[in-house]
Parts: structure tokens; C-alpha cells; sequence
């Protein structure tokens, strides 16, 4: 296990305080210590001595208690520590963030502390989206306030929408993300394909489809991050090559899929390529003259399919093979028919009928498939549904889901 990180977690106001004890408690069995800093607000809702049992240490409430200051300033405190997290982080605490105000203990190590910050903002729907809050939010972000969440869902003031605190294990991952310490992947081989291939027609033209390659590349990013020996093999896209990756630019099926068996063995394959079905039978050397082709001209013949040779390679199956599956309607349906005909082990569905803006956008909604069944992921940026992925993939292969 890595070292002990310290980390100064900061409990305000709200009903979600509660749910830090059990931050701490999971923290302590990942390796992290916590030194916590109640608000007035959060000692409304847990008292000091709940958190002192947890944590192992004394809480630290008030700015000029005599002793808390000969014992542990505000910036010792805040100095000390490797990280601070705020959680939960509520409206006030991130308007006097937003402001630098330093009027309590919590306000005064913020804005004396000289490390990361990520907070866990949790309030109601309501004072979530004002524009305040996020204008505070905003300012926060760009200053290089890390934040984590919040999740959306039923809310303890009985309204429903964004505004709950992100999950203990959501906010230890952000934090073991931060302290780049999740290195849970290092030893293991990954394999990724991403982006869209191109299938010459003749020397000026060929067969695309509108694959971006964000999500395979984000893909391979994360693995990356995680500590993977990660190769991406790449259709033509404009995504910059991730860092700390290996790549090897191809164009057409053909290569891809001989660059993937030429990687083998591995650990986890994941092909997130949209690989053209189809390519011409022959591709010309000179430029095809329009008055001697008609509509019926371009013979086709079908493209190897990756994800089912690798999947049901006899010499050298990955342990965890893993396709993609967009769809533009019975989403589930056809994904589940499609780990059958693959033999993949895992399939990531996703919608990308017409206003989903799954192609080329930022965004993906995922249901990942397998012989357990369907979960269903929250809507998310691509870079964070690579890294679920990639914490996913650990686990699998580390054997906690396997
Ligand atoms: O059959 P379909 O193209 O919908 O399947 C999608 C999945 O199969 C994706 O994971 C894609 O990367 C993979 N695939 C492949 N080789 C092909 C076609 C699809 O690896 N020729």
C-alpha cells in the first residue's frame, strides 16, 4: 500500500456531515489519516467527539481557542496536511471561499493553505443551481479548486435534483486521483483501439464514419493514469496523443487489427474504434474516373471484426476483453446480443440517435453489460467514464468483482 497521505477534511453545515464519518472510515482502510476541522454548522449535525473516534485525532473547532493555537495554528494545520478536502461543502463555505473571507477556523486554513483543495459541495436543489453558488463554483474552478460532485437524486430536504453529497468512495477516488497515488493498474497490459478507420477507395477517397476518438483516447488516458502498459491503436483523429501511452497511428481495419494481435498478450482489451464494417474489395492506384464508375461500381467486402477476433483468440484471449455498442434505439437489447455474438466479456452501450450528442461531444451516457447483468452510469464527461472504467477494470482484475 503507498504511504500514509494526510489529509485535512473540512465538515460544514448539512444534514450529508454525517456521511463524512464514513469518508474517514474507508479512507483510514485506503491508507489516508484525517485531521478534521468542524465548522459550528457541521457540530450541529456530528458531534466533535464522533469525528475525534473516527479519526483517531483531535478536532479542531474554534479560530481562537487558546490552546488549539499554542498546540496547532491555523496554518500549521493547514500546512501540514497533503490535501484539504472540504466535505461536506456547503453555500456559505463556498461563498466565503469565492470571497476569501477568513473569519472561523475552516474559512481562515483555506485561504492560509498552501496545498490542493478539492471540495464535495452538498446543499438543496435550489441553492445549488442560484447563480451565486455557481458563480462561487465557478470562481472556485478557476482558481484551481478541485471539486467532486455534487450527484443528483433524492436530497434529505424532501426536493429532488443536484445538490447531494458525491459518495464516500466517489470522494476517496477524486482524492487518491489528486495525491496520484491510484496506481492500481501498474503491473497489467492494456490494449485500446479508438477512433474511426478509413477504408481507400482510391488514392483521394475513402470510407469513414464520424467516430471523434475522444472516448477511446480518454480511455487509454485513464489506464495510462492508473498504471497500466497501455498501447492505443488509433484511426485517424484529430484527439493529441494522450500522455504516457504508447500509440500506433493505422488507417484502415486491416492494420488495426494487425497492430492489436501484434500487442498480444494482454491484459484488458478495450475496442472503442468505430471500425468501418466494410471496405472497397479493391482499392485503385489511380484516381477512379467518374464516367466509368455507376452507383453499382464500388464492390465491398467486410472488414475483419476486432473485438470478436480478440475475444475469441485461442492463443492469447485477454483476460477481459471489452466493446462498445452505439446504438440509436433498444439500446440494452442489441448490446446484450452483442456480447453474445462478440463473446466480449463487457459491453459499454450507449445512445447515439439523432440529439444525444454522443458523436464528437463531450458527453456519454453508459450501460456497461456483462454475464452479471445491467449498470446503469450516471451521464458524464468522457475523461469520467474513462476513469470509471479504468477503477472498474482494476477491480475486475484485481478480483474484487471477478
Ligand atoms: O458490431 P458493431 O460495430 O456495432 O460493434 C461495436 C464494437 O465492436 C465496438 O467495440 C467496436 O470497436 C468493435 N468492432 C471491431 N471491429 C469491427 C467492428 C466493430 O472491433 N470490424
Amino acid at each position: 500500500m503507498a504511504p500514509s497521505a494526510r489529509i485535512l477534511l473540512i465538515v460544514s453545515g448539512g444534514i450529508a456531515a454525517y456521511k463524512s464519518l464514513e469518508l474517514i472510515r474507508r479512507g483510514r482502510d485506503r491508507g489516508l489519516s484525517f485531521r478534521v476541522i468542524l465548522t459550528p454548522g457541521g457540530a450541529e449535525f456530528v458531534t466533535p467527539l464522533s469525528f475525534a473516534s473516527i479519526s483517531g485525532e483531535k478536532v479542531y473547532q474554534e479560530l481562537f481557542s487558546l490552546t488549539d493555537e499554542s498546540e496547532m495554528g491555523h496554518i500549521r494545520l493547514s500546512r501540514e496536511a497533503d490535501l484539504v478536502v472540504v466535505a461536506p461543502a456547503s453555500a456559505d463555505l463556498l461563498a466565503k471561499m469565492a470571497h476569501g473571507l477568513a473569519d472561523d477556523l475552516a474559512s481562515t486554513a483555506l485561504l492560509a493553505t498552501d496545498k490542493p483543495v478539492l471540495v464535495a459541495p452538498a446543499m438543496n436543489v435550489m441553492m445549488w443551481a442560484n447563480p451565486a453558488t455557481q458563480a462561487n463554483i465557478a470562481t472556485l474552478r478557476a482558481r484551481g479548486i478541485h471539486v467532486v460532485g455534487p450527484g443528483s437524486g433524492d436530497l434529505a430536504c424532501g426536493e429532488e435534483g443536484s445538490g447531494r453529497l458525491s459518495e464516500p468512495n466517489d470522494i476517496l477516488d477524486a482524492i487518491e486521483t489528486l495525491l496520484g497515488r491510484e496506481r492500481v493498474l501498474s503491473g497489467l497490459k492494456a490494449l485500446v483501439t479508438s477512433g474511426p478507420t478509413h477504408e481507400p477507395i482510391d488514392p483521394v477517397r475513402y470510407i469513414a464514419n464520424r467516430s471523434s476518438g475522444k472516448q477511446g483516447h480518454a480511455i487509454a488516458a485513464a489506464l495510462a493514469k492508473l498504471g497500466a502498459d497501455t498501447l492505443l491503436v488509433s484511426g485517424p483523429t484529430g484527439e493529441a496523443d494522450p500522455a504516457g501511452v504508447a500509440v500506433r497511428h493505422v488507417e484502415t481495419a486491416a492494420q488495426m487489427l494487425a497492430a492489436c494481435e501484434a500487442a498480444l498478450p494482454v491484459d484488458v482489451a478495450v475496442c472503442a474504434a468505430a471500425v468501418a464494417d466494410w471496405r472497397p474489395a479493391q482499392a485503385g492506384n489511380q484516381k477512379l474516373k467518374k464516367n466509368g464508375m455507376t452507383a453499382q461500381s464500388l464492390e465491398l467486402t467486410a472488414n475483419p471484426d476486432i473485438l470478436a477476433t480478440l475475444a475469441q483468440s485461442k492463443k492469447a484471449r485477454p483476460r477481459l476483453v471489452i466493446g462498445f455498442a452505439a446504438e440509436t434505439e433498444q439500446v440494452i437489447k442489441h448490446a446484450e446480443e452483442k456480447l453474445k455474438k462478440k463473446g466480449c466479456d463487457w459491453i459499454l452501450a450507449n445512445d447515439v440517435s439523432a440529439g444525444t450528442g454522443t458523436f464528437g461531444g463531450d458527453a456519454n451516457t453508459i450501460h456497461l453489460i456483462s454475464a452479471n447483468g445491467v449498470e446503469d452510469w450516471p451521464t458524464s464527461s468522457k475523461q469520467d467514464v474513462a476513469l470509471r472504467l479504468a477503477r472498474r477494470i482494476a477491480d475486475h482484475l484485481r478480483g474484487a468483482h471477478a
